[in-house]
């Protein structure tokens, strides 16, 4: 076993922090170092890339210090995100100058835009590879050994990786992500996303499957099913990915198909877009007791005049029936949301109703952003980004506040109730206590009471108090 840590950061998660992924390798000729930006999508294409390169006699290194090939893994959602990317090249660089044989490579989510400004202007990097094409990245590599720039951006309609086991390289060994689907077709006016991933497909049904078994068999308790829009999956069970086929396969019926592998293996998903979710789905949820009862759904919003400029093709009324609908469904149900502040246009009636929204669903977490305008985006070309930036923030500030408030209600009436968590290993703070998430993706801490209970186990623990993002509580016998 070769165990080493990679360097994750994911502004999606808010700096939560991650160590000690465990690689079993041989011994490797060379070695790559890899680092990760954006959403989870963009984590588990690391672990494919991983795979990829693995098979090429690769070792990971989580030193970029002492490594063959550097690669930086990217994201574009905003502007923040790309800067980051430059600083950490300069930082790759100046290894570089010291032994130039070493290669830095960009994936990923910049790597279209960027293209040509990172391999000739700025000279910092060898080799650029966009998120359809990493199967050609041993090629490209020979290719930037040889001294040649080595770039392949291109899109496809079909890839999804479904034959390539991801390497799992950040792993506690209990939870893993498993991409269900790639790309985009709606065309969010704010969003980067269907230009950097191009059009939505889905993977082959037995394939997700296969590698949830797999999991299964390695000792993972937990699969969190992944794609920007989830419940657009439509695959066949005859011709692989895509609805070609006879059978077509809903998300509901995937959901069911994962659930019914093993009832100690929990399900998860993200992300649900409130325009596509279905009752199927939310009565497959409520049937099957291993399928968390949590849905992350983003409103963007709370306004139905900025939510038509975002193109999210809802109104404020369709997404709150959709969260009465869920809550009717399974009362039990956490919900958690992305909100933008700021958008093109949007004055401070618009921004009342999105604060008067939260008011109304109390989410469980929210993750909340200021609009920042990408290039080529639809909003950037057809609005003006006019909000200005002390009001963005004000507005952010509002938010984040009224969240808060809201989260430590709902926390506080966590008090006295008993879950069933999954150890996933040690607390941050403390080697005596264990911590794991409740069904409603609720982190909770509590002590280690004897050596039979391990990491993986399902434990009923009662909650006794709670800090602002954790509940604390003690195993129940
Ligand atoms: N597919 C998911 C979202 C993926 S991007 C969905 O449709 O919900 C994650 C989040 O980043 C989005 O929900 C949005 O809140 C935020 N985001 C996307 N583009 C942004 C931009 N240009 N500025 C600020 N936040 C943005
Ligand atoms: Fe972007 Fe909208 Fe697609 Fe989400 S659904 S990835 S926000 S375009
Ligand atoms: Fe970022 Fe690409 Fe994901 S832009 S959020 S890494 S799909």
């Amino acid at each position: 076993m070769f165990e080493t840590t990679f360097k994750y950061h994911d502004e999606s998660r808010q700096g939560e922090a991650y160590s000690a992924p465990i690689l079993e390798r041989k011994a490797f000729e060379k070695k790559f170092y890899i680092e990760s930006y954006g959403c989870q999508m963009n984590f588990n294409d690391s672990e494919i890339v991983a795979s990829i390169l693995q098979k090429e006699g690769f070792g990971a290194t989580a030193s970029y210090e002492d490594a063959d090939i550097v690669l930086i893994n990217t994201c574009a959602i905003r502007e923040k995100a790309e800067q980051t990317v430059r600083k950490r090249l300069n930082a790759f660089n100046s290894v570089k100058k010291q032994r130039p044989e070493m290669l830095v490579g960009v994936l990923g989510c910049m790597a279209e835009r960027l293209k040509a400004q990172l391999l000739e202007e700025e000279k910092l990097v060898d080799l650029v590879v966009g998120p359809d094409a990493y199967r050609t990245l041993p090629s490209l590599i020979v290719g930037a050994e040889s001294g040649q720039k080595s770039v392949n951006v291109l899109l496809s309609r079909e890839e999804t990786y479904a034959d390539i086991s991801p390497v799992r390289l950040n792993s506690n060994g209990v939870t893993a992500f498993v991409s269900i689907m790639r790309g985009c077709n709606n065309m969010c006016t704010f969003c980067v996303v269907p230009f950097t991933r191009g059009r939505e497909r889905s993977r082959d049904p037995h394939s997700i499957e296969r590698e949830c078994i797999e999991l299964l068999e390695k000792g993972y308790k937990e699969v969190t099913l992944l794609g920007q829009n989830v419940d657009s999956y439509a695959a066949s069970l005859t011709g692989g990915g895509d609805r070609g086929g006879q059978e077509v396969v809903t998300f509901a019926d995937l959901l069911e198909r994962v659930a019914k592998i093993d009832p100690s293996l929990r399900v998860r998903f993200s992300t649900s877009h409130p325009k596509d979710i279905t009752e199927d789905v939310l009565h497959t949820m409520a049937r099957y007791e291993n399928i968390c009862k949590y849905i992350h759904l983003p409103v963007q919003s709370g306004s139905t005049e900025v939510l038509q400029r975002m193109n999210r093709t809802y109104t404020r009324e369709w997404y709150l029936n959709k969260v009465k609908r869920i809550r009717e469904i399974m009362p039990e149900c956490g919900i958690s949301t992305d909100v933008i502040t700021g958008f093109c246009g949007e004055t401070e009636p618009d921004h009342a109703q999105t604060l008067s929204l939260m008011e109304q669903v109390k989410y469980d977490m929210a993750y909340m952003f200021m609009y920042s305008e990408r290039p080529g985006t639809l909003a950037a070309r057809r609005y003006k980004d006019d909000v200005p930036e002390e009001v963005k923030k004000r507005r952010l500030s509002e938010i984040v506040a009224l969240q808060q408030d809201h989260q430590a209600g709902k926390m506080k009436q966590d008090i006295g109730k008993t879950y069933t968590i999954l150890i996933e290993g040690d607390s941050k703070r403390s080697t005596d206590d264990w911590c794991g998430r409740n069904d409603q993706n609720k982190m909770v801490v509590f002590p280690k009471t004897n050596d039979t209970i391990k990491k993986g186990d399902y434990v009923r623990v009662k909650i006794n108090r709670c800090t602002a993002a954790t509940l604390i509580g003690e195993i129940m016998k």
